[in-house]
């Protein structure tokens, strides 16, 4: 049986005062059987794992390398430190904004994993990729890409982020977000054997709100949500959380 998992993203947003939300979060993050992790801005990784009663806390990113000449960038080693548990690596932002391919996420991923670190790997086609009807293959060739041999249910999630519902707020049908997850599922199971395929949790995102969270999470192998927006509110992200339980 997968836990479920409400995740939360809150990219580049915030500072010190957001983590009041973090203890407003807490209490529907203890009550309820869902876990719940927040990815803060890396300033705020070590103050919020501080605040957190019984939320998670992630990193957004992190370097390949254990250490090094790398001016501005983080270690998976460092944000384990600093008191995450988790790190999202290959969010389609980064892959965009930072020129990041399936070999980078999966070098960071190795990385992650070194540093005991669960990586939250996203995949996600965007709105040209599903028109010309490639979702499938794009999906494929970024799990087969980004994820390195050695996963298991402990040391990987996978969000499932089409990247024309990032911040947009046009969601997937559920039959849409049915197949991509019907076919991860298969794709995990088929590399990594059924045990561990089984075990891993798919996360959708892209655009969830309490008012879809629902609907969404009653889709076959729909383990949870990573959530962008959403999450940077205790009123907003606290429904979600409690559909999810
Ligand atoms: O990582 C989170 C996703 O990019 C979703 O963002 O919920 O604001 O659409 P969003």
């Amino acid at each position: 049986m997968r836990t479920k998992l409400a995740a939360g993203n809150w990219k580049m947003n915030g500072t010190r005062a957001q983590l009041q939300e973090l203890t407003a979060m807490s209490e529907a993050a203890t009550k309820g059987a869902a876990e719940v992790l927040i990815c803060p801005p890396a300033t705020l990784v070590c103050a919020a794992a501080e605040a957190a009663e019984g939320i998670a806390i992630g990193g957004q990113d992190c370097h390949a390398a254990a250490s090094g000449a790398h001016t501005g960038d983080i270690a998976a080693d460092m944000l384990k430190d600093a008191g995450a548990s988790h790190v999202i690596l290959g969010h389609s932002e980064r892959r965009a904004d930072h020129d990041e391919h399936n070999d980078d996420v999966r070098a960071k991923t190795k990385a992650a994993w070194d540093a005991g670190l669960v990586a939250v790997v996203c995949v996600g086609e965007t709105l040209d990729e599903r028109e010309a009807q490639n979702t499938l293959d794009i999906i494929g060739g970024q799990l087969a890409g980004s994820i390195p041999d050695g996963a298991t249910g402990h040391n990987l999630v996978v969000a499932y982020e089409p990247v024309w519902a990032i911040g947009t707020g046009k969601v997937p049908t559920t039959d849409q977000i049915g197949e991509v997850h019907d076919f991860m599922r298969a794709r995990l199971e088929r590399r990594f054997g059924e045990g561990v395929g089984r075990s891993v949790r798919l996360l959708y995102g892209g655009s969830v709100k309490g008012s879809n969270a629902a609907e969404i999470f009653a889709v076959s192998n729909v383990d949870g949500a990573l959530v962008g927006g959403a999450s940077l509110k205790a009123s907003d992200f606290v429904p979600i959380i409690e559909a999810l339980n």
